[in-house]
């Protein structure tokens, strides 16, 4: 599973303080396998569980890939005998590279963002340098830095449920990696961006910022609340993107990375890039035929505003208290008297999946907005649960 190391990785992991043994664990988030999958939260909690009749507990689309996609990958497995039939990783990039208006050289692609949160974790926190998070959030980064034994600063959510960039500014002087998660995973709440441009230009120097746009798509705002111009105006940025939500590709494992080159440089220095540039052929054509059908995405955004507000509507109807609002697929309640744990156990006795437990707020529970039929199945369970 360890992968030897390279030189020029050994000294620059050991020149910025990694002891041998944090060095080894570093190959094996690099390494991937187990290690990749215990850093990743909702694939962890995905294995070896019996699929439930309602799967809202890990935050994916309640659909499949976008029609175009599917087509798109079909014909692509028609030419899978060749590495390369039409420079399917090529057109990712530029395609990616036109709707986000950032250059090609300023894009790196991944099977998944997980994969780059834990590497930004390695490649810029270090034993003297932090990670600064909010507390709580989407646990990739935090999790790598526990296991390499790098420094953790938690920061509250502000009473508002957004970051408290404020605060995530200045708790260390010598942080590497400030992560905002923007909407923030559990909560689907929103940081304004004026306040994250005031955080990349007030941040202490050498930290990066990472901000995570997983679930961009679903927000109020979008297109025009994200971030990547930071990634093209070349500053202490690298911005977070994955196919894993609205266009439901989480399976065909397909994220990118925005930022300068020699910011990305530094996520690919331990395996020269290899991992970044294998993906499979036909998840890079799904992606390539998804992210440019603007009809798609816009009917997916509809549907998904009409079912989170009918669960909102019928929550609340019932006196429960909601964080928020959320902005994203996903909404948390908070049971007051009751565990999340034991809450999961009850919602998995009526054959419906919610989310794992977040410590920080042990009586509040995370679910996933999925279809119509979903959401009706959860709000017949709870008419059993919270009855009972
Ligand atoms: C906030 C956030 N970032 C990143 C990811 C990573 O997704 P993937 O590795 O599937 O691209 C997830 C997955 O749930 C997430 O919630």
């Amino acid at each position: 599973m360890i992968h030897r190391i390279r030189e020029e990785v050994k000294d620059d992991l050991l020149s910025r303080g990694y002891s041998r043994r944090q060095m080894m664990r570093a190959a094996m988030i690099f390494g991937g396998g187990a290690t990749a999958l215990t850093l990743s939260p909702e694939m962890a909690f995905a294995q070896g569980r019996q699929a439930a009749k309602v799967r809202i507990g890990q935050n994916e689309c309640w659909t499949g890939p976008m029609a175009g996609g599917a087509r798109a990958a079909a014909a692509a497995i028609a030419v899978s005998n060749r590495y390369s039939p039409n420079d399917e990783h090529g057109q990712l990039v530029r395609a990616i590279a036109a709707i986000e208006k950032v250059p090609e050289d300023h894009i790196m692609t991944w099977p998944g963002s997980n994969e780059a949160l834990a590497r930004s974790v390695v490649a810029f926190c270090s034993p003297a340098r932090s990670l600064v998070q909010a507390d709580p959030t989407y646990e990739t980064s935090g999790r790598a830095a526990k296991f390499l034994n790098v420094p953790i600063k938690n920061v509250p959510l502000k009473a508002d449920y957004s970051h408290d960039l404020r605060a995530m500014s200045t708790t260390d002087g010598n942080a590497g990696v400030i992560y905002v998660c923007n909407p923030n995973n559990p909560t689907g709440t929103m940081t304004a961006n004026s306040e994250i441009e005031w955080l990349v230009n007030n941040k202490p120097q050498g930290s990066i910022v990472v901000i995570d746009e997983a679930y961009i798509h679903w927000t109020r705002d979008y297109p025009n609340n994200t971030l990547s111009h930071l990634a093209a105006e070349g500053k202490d940025v690298l911005v977070m993107r994955t196919f894993s939500k609205i266009f439901g590709m989480a399976g065909m494992r397909i994220g990118y990375t925005m930022g300068r080159p020699e910011l990305l440089a530094k996520l690919r220095l331990h395996d020269g890039g290899s991992l970044s540039n294998q993906l499979p052929i036909p998840s890079a054509a799904c992606a390539v035929a998804s992210i440019t059908d603007t009809a798609s995405i816009a009917a997916r955004r509809k549907t998904l505003m009409e079912n989170r507000a009918m669960t909102v509507d019928f929550l609340t109807k019932r006196g429960l208290k909601l964080i928020g609002p959320s902005e994203a697929n996903m909404l948390m309640i908070d049971w007051k008297t009751k565990s999340s744990k034991e809450m999961q156990e009850a919602f998995r006795n009526q054959g419906v999946q919610i989310a794992r437990v977040f410590p920080t707020w042990p009586t509040v529970s995370r679910i996933s907005i999925g279809s119509k039929e979903d959401m009706e199945g959860f709000f017949a369970a709870f008419n059993k649960v919270v009855s009972a």
